[in-house]
This record gives C-alpha cells, sequence and structure tokens, in this order.
C-alpha cells in the first residue's frame, strides 16, 4: 500500500475511533491511556508512593494518567522523541537500547524501583512479521533491564506483539517473573497484534 493511501486510512480510523474522541474530551494526549488504565484496572498495579519507569512515554498519556491519580510518584520517562512537560515527570529524550541511557535511569532512580512500563514500538513498517521481531527486540532490552532494576515484588509491563516470537517471549518471562499473564485491553485495536503481558515478582 502507498504510503499517503496509508496515512489517509489512518486519519480515517482515528476520526471513527470512540477512544480518540474520549481521549480528547479527557486531556489526554493519546489514546494510548485507556490501555494502561484497563491494564492497571484489572490487574491492580499502581499504588501512591511508587517509582515507575515509563519506558516509550511519547507523547505522554501513560505519565499523565499516573500523575493524574496517584500521589508521591517518582516518575521517568523516556522516549526517541521529545515528551512535551508533564507536570511533576522527569523526562529524557533518549533510545533506552544505549548503555548510556541505562545508567542515566539508574542515577536518576539510585536503587531498585517499583515498576517498568514499556509501550515502545518502532513505526509499523506493513511489514507484519518485521514488526513482530523489532517490537520483541524492545521487549527483550526491556525485560533484561527489568532485572537489574526492579525490586524484587516489582512489576513489569511490555507491549508485545502476537506472532512468531511468542514462545520465545513467554519462555523468557517465565524464566524471569514467578508470574506472567498476557492481556489484550478492549481498547487495543483488533486488527493490530498488540497485546500486553504483565509480569510479576522476579524469580
Ligand atoms: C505507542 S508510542 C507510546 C505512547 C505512550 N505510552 C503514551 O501514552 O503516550 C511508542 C513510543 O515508543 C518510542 N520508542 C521506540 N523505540 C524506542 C527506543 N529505543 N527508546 C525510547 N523510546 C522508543 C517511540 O518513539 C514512540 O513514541
Amino acid at each position: 500500500m502507498k504510503k499517503n493511501k496509508i496515512s489517509k486510512n489512518w486519519i480515517k480510523k482515528q476520526k471513527k475511533d470512540i477512544f480518540v474522541r474520549k481521549s480528547k474530551l479527557e486531556g489526554y494526549r493519546s489514546r494510548a491511556v485507556y490501555k494502561l488504565i484497563e491494564i492497571n484496572e484489572k490487574f491492580n498495579l499502581i499504588k501512591n508512593g511508587a517509582s515507575i519507569l515509563d519506558l516509550g512515554g511519547a507523547p505522554g498519556s501513560w505519565s499523565q494518567y499516573i500523575l493524574n491519580n496517584y500521589k508521591n510518584i517518582r516518575l521517568l520517562t523516556i522516549d526517541l522523541k521529545e515528551i512535551e512537560s508533564i507536570n511533576k515527570a522527569y523526562q529524557l529524550k533518549a533510545d533506552f537500547t544505549e548503555i548510556e541511557t541505562k545508567n542515566k535511569i539508574k542515577g536518576y532512580f539510585g536503587g531498585k524501583i517499583d515498576i517498568l512500563l514499556s509501550d515502545m514500538a518502532e513505526n509499523t513498517t506493513g511489514n507484519k512479521n518485521l514488526d513482530v521481531i523489532s517490537t520483541t527486540e524492545l521487549f527483550k532490552e526491556a525485560i533484561y533491564f527489568s532485572k537489574e532494576i526492579l525490586k524484587k515484588k516489582g512489576s513489569f509491563i511490555s507491549k508485545i506483539f502476537m506472532g512468531s516470537t511468542f514462545k520465545e517471549i513467554m519462555t523468557l518471562s517465565k524464566e524471569i517473573y514467578e508470574e506472567t499473564r498476557v492481556f489484550k485491553p478492549i481498547s487495543s485495536r483488533k486488527d493490530s497484534k498488540e497485546n500486553f503481558i504483565i509480569c510479576r515478582f522476579l524469580r
């Protein structure tokens, strides 16, 4: 499909999408917020006073939700793109996969944290298998880092794409965590391979 046909279809979809309209009404920067809300309501993850790393956080709706609804949160949001400032969140424009970024994260928190969220994804290419592979690479970077930064009872939540790497994702998650669940929020588009993995309690 040609690029401008893809973007016309995307604009059409956005206009019809109830979650896009809802996010505008509620002042959120992206419809992605409803995925985190659903995950959080189902798994009861975020608590007042938590320290949280939000990877792939631009434009910032997950961070907005956390800061709007919880008190005394220590939050670091990272993205390749600039994130417009959010009250009380520390933002870093950086590539998470670089060692320097990981060192900055450790320096910022200065200890172990409660929750690592990753909604990281590259722009989809139209080639579903390639998209699965690139999202899995980001998932792997995040889960390996979660071993270094999370408290033993911490939670790791990451976007994954269903496809050829699913078995590898599950094996790795079960090796690292005692509890592993896969969840597709209603607000995640039905025609997308997107799902989320919720892992708790480091082994
Ligand atoms: C679906 S968006 C995230 C939406 C966000 N959760 C929100 O609520 O607004 C995915 C983001 O992952 C970011 N991303 C992809 N690769 C990354 C990397 N290596 N390091 C940091 N961010 C990355 C992209 O720039 C993009 O902004």
